[in-house]
């Protein structure tokens, strides 16, 4: 469906108070344009005002604050209940409420993934990170309503070279795919060189689970898949936010929900999976990342 035009000289439908032809008239066009052409444009509601994105940069600080301090403390011995603690006192000290908590019945603060968990792990007393292991924190939070989401990996202890590699290539995925974040580019160019770079160095990408538009709600349109061709899906147009959080295994991409909960997602074949996770705006001039 086409952007709906406005009169000229009309307030600009994104509530910045300038007139509809200094605004968003250009934008607008060009967005049409391209749907005319075929491509998949976003819905108006995906673009973010100035004033959501302040809001939400607040939110996004203490995500920060919070992944900066598991950094500082995660080691050896420690339990993966002791992070959700820690998640849900700094976060709520800062004035935010951990997103997860609650979340279509998440129980926890956080997702801690160890090794061949991909995604959503429970946080649990019985969980003892170990010399060797791979972990994912994946914090979320919520802070006057507003949303942010991002993940980083850790190396606990000795860890083997591979599965190093494993997290590190992990890395360079976002940071490839980031590149490729600008207006009037198209989801599919940063989809594939995520996919690219993982398959260059013998690894999968994980189908089911992807990115997501984030900002208003947890999880917003569009889906971000990392399995797309450049040139296709969806348009960026400045104001766009999602995040780029490809689950990466070292074997097969197949993945499997833990039955006794519904939540904890595992690989098929036990291989390690690693996982980053930023959420980024589409800016005038190409992006900019708000957490990490
Ligand atoms: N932080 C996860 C994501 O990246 C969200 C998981 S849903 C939860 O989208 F309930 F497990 F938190
Ligand atoms: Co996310």
């Amino acid at each position: 469906m086409l952007w709906k035009k406005i009169g000229r000289n009309e307030p600009c439908w994104c509530g910045s108070g300038r007139k509809y032809k200094t605004c968003h008239e250009a934008m607008d066009e060009r967005v049409n344009l391209a749907a005319m052409q075929g491509a998949i444009i976003p819905t108006r509601k995906m673009i973010k005002t100035p004033e959501q994105i302040e809001k939400i940069k607040e939110s996004c600080l203490i995500n920060i604050a919070v992944l900066d301090a598991i950094e500082k403390e995660i080691h050896e011995g420690m339990n993966t209940a002791q992070i959700d603690k820690m998640v849900y006192d700094i976060t709520t000290d800062m004035g935010g409420i951990p997103a997860p908590l609650n979340y279509e019945g998440f129980p926890y603060s956080v997702c801690t993934s160890v090794n061949d968990q991909v995604c959503h792990g429970f946080p649990s007393e019985k969980v003892i990170l170990q010399s060797g292991d791979i972990i994912n924190v994946d914090c979320s939070t919520i802070k006057n309503g507003y949303f942010s989401d991002s993940s980083r990996m850790f190396c606990i202890g000795d860890v083997d070279p591979e599965w190093k590699k494993l997290v590190q290539v992990t890395k360079e995925c976002v940071e490839l795919g980031l590149e490729q974040v600008k207006p009037w580019g198209y989801l599919g160019d940063m989809g594939q060189a995520v996919f690219d770079h993982a398959a260059e160095n013998g690894y999968s990408v994980v189908r089911d689970i992807g990115g997501h538009g984030v900002g208003l709600e947890f999880h917003e349109d569009p889906f971000v898949s990392y399995c797309t061709k450049r040139g296709t899906d969806m348009l960026l147009v400045p104001g766009m936010m999602f995040t780029i959080e490809p689950m990466v295994n070292m074997g097969d991409p197949d993945v499997f929900v833990d039955e006794e909960n519904d939540w904890e997602v595992y690989t098929d074949d036990g291989s390690p999976s690693a996982q980053w996770e930023i959420q980024v705006l589409v800016t005038e001039t190409g992006h900019e990342v708000l957490c990490w």
